[in-house]
């Protein structure tokens, strides 16, 4: 069996949960839940980043000490997940002890290979990306790029994690290993990095205790980023006696937005070949979703409460909008209009219509009860076509492609239905045909679009008359033609998606 580990970054508890957060985990949990549908065996981590300045600042302007101020804000997120409907099979906060043994594992792997030596350092910092910056990597003022803030000035003894060694054996891994990152412009920023010439980094502070000691000097806290990265690994086992789940699940696919290329694919890489690991599996490198033509963030002020809008229009009708309005890889705007506009028009008319008109006339003119498709239907086609261009769409970590793909098959079956017009006619076999034809195509489009919208496709699962939990479906099988084996009992009950 295939086994695919998948993971989204884990994310500051300095802020709740918003939609950018929610962005790459929702993605994150369809491609889990389409890689279990192809029967592979799954792994799909998520979690929280604790340590580290900003969270300490954080903590300290609310009057608490760290560790309450992030036992408070990390089950928002966990609590956020669960209502999103996300399948995470594990979560990892970076204050559990798992996690604080396998990070001192890597640091002393790394430290021992020669990689990490102690040096001072001078330096402009952005408390807020946790990142020293030269002049020219800043704004007009000494401001942040991103955060249009003051960087600080810190001067320090530190430890150094000699990324500059690894220049030509991260350009030689990556020649070896073409598409591990995607979209492809996204792969050829990080390659640009790393020609550009890689500095040391440094992996340690004193100034700050909010951290993990380094194990063979205690006076040091290790660099969030170096904290942080290791989540991939500890949260499988890395730095336990037992490697049984390491050795299982590692290497992973990592998704990650554009802001953190040079953390997850310059860094990461060169610390796991520095402490004799693999490098991952591949990266998916998203763009930001943008509201009023800024990135989402708590400093901007911009924030949009993913839970705020499930009350609008359900979990499914939220977590269609987030993967099927935007390009992965691109930047999206977020519109209240964009979320509406998609929700009427793909779910309200499209996907809940033809459930509805199905089994009102499935009711009227064949007893309720399901007829069978025929086998040289003319949906067919559009079925496997749909079929390979939904997979294909998923496995390019490419969501709006892959969802429009199988509403391409929602919408033949609606064309279709209006082509023949099947609740003029008279009961009896030509209606049945028709039906069962429909029928049919409802399943597999339950099945295609179950990644995206899973208790939706439960729903129109059990209304066209079919048990069982459709997560244990498994295709290619699942998708073929003629599936829906009729007399069964057809519900119509309450619209799936009333129009807003
Ligand atoms: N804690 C680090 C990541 C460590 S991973 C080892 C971090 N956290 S974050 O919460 O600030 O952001 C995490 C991810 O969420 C980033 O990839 C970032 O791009 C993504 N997003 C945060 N705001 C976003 C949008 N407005 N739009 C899309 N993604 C956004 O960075």
């Amino acid at each position: 069996m295939t086994t695919y580990y998948l993971t989204t970054p884990i994310y500051y508890v300095t802020a709740k949960p918003h939609l950018g957060h929610a962005y790459t985990t929702i993605i994150g949990d369809a491609l889990a839940r389409w890689h279990r549908l192809l029967g592979d065996d799954v792994h799909f981590l998520t979690g929280t980043d604790e340590h580290g300045q900003k969270v300490q600042d954080y903590a300290d302007a609310a009057g608490k000490s760290a560790q309450d101020f992030v036992d408070e804000i990390a089950p928002l997120y966990e609590q956020a997940w669960q209502r999103l409907n996300i399948s995470n099979d594990d979560f990892i906060r970076t204050t559990e002890t798992r996690h604080k043994l396998g990070v001192a594992e890597l640091l002393q792997r790394c430290y021992d290979a020669g990689d990490i030596e102690l040096d001072v350092y001078k330096g402009k910092y952005c408390v807020a990306c946790e990142e020293y910056y030269t002049d020219d990597e800043l704004d007009p003022g000494d401001l942040c790029k991103i955060h249009k803030r003051p960087v600080e000035y810190y001067e320090e003894e530190n430890y150094f994690f000699r990324l500059s060694r690894f220049e030509q054996r991260l350009l030689d891994w990556y020649a070896a290993h073409p598409g591990v990152i995607i979209p492809e412009f996204r792969a050829n920023e990080a390659l640009g990095l790393i020609r550009g010439g890689l500095r040391d980094f440094s992996v340690s502070r004193t100034s700050l205790k909010w951290g993990i000691p380094l194990p063979w000097d205690a006076k040091h806290v290790a660099y969030v980023w170096f904290d942080a990265l290791a989540n991939y690994i500890t949260a499988i086992g890395f730095g336990s006696d037992d490697t049984t789940e390491f050795d299982k699940w590692w290497p992973a696919r990592h998704l990650i937005g554009k802001d953190i290329i040079r953390h997850h694919c310059v860094y990461w890489p060169a610390m796991l070949i520095s402490a004799g690991i693999e490098p991952p599996a591949g990266w998916a490198v998203g763009g930001w979703l943008l509201s009023g033509g800024e990135k989402m963030s708590k400093t901007s002020g911009n924030v949009v409460n993913p839970l705020d809008l499930i009350d609008d229009i359900g979990v499914d009708g939220f977590r269609y909008y987030v993967l099927a309005e935007t390009t992965y890889g691109q930047d999206g705007d977020f519109t209240y209009e964009g979320l509406i506009g998609r929700y009427n028009s793909d779910l309200a008319n499209n996907l809940g219509n033809l459930l509805s008109r199905v089994a009102t006339v499935v009711d009227k003119k064949c007893g309720g009860i399901g007829p069978a498709p025929r086998a040289d239907s003319p949906l067919a086609t559009a079925a496997a076509t749909a079929y390979e261009a939904t997979a294909e769409g998923w496995v390019t970590v490419q969501p709006s492609r892959a969802l429009d793909a199988t509403w391409q098959l929602i919408r033949a079956t609606n064309a279709y239905l209006e082509s023949n017009e099947p609740w003029k006619a008279e009961p009896g076999p030509a209606v049945d045909t028709v039906m069962g034809d429909a029928l049919e195509a409802l399943r597999i489009v339950a099945i295609l679009a179950s990644p995206a919208v899973p208790a939706t496709s439960q729903i129109v699962w059990e209304r066209i008359g079919l048990s069982g939990d459709i997560n244990d479906q498994r295709l290619p099988v699942a998708a073929q033609w003629g599936g829906y084996p009729g007399g069964l009992s057809v519900t119509k009950g309450e619209p799936l998606f009333p129009r807003r």
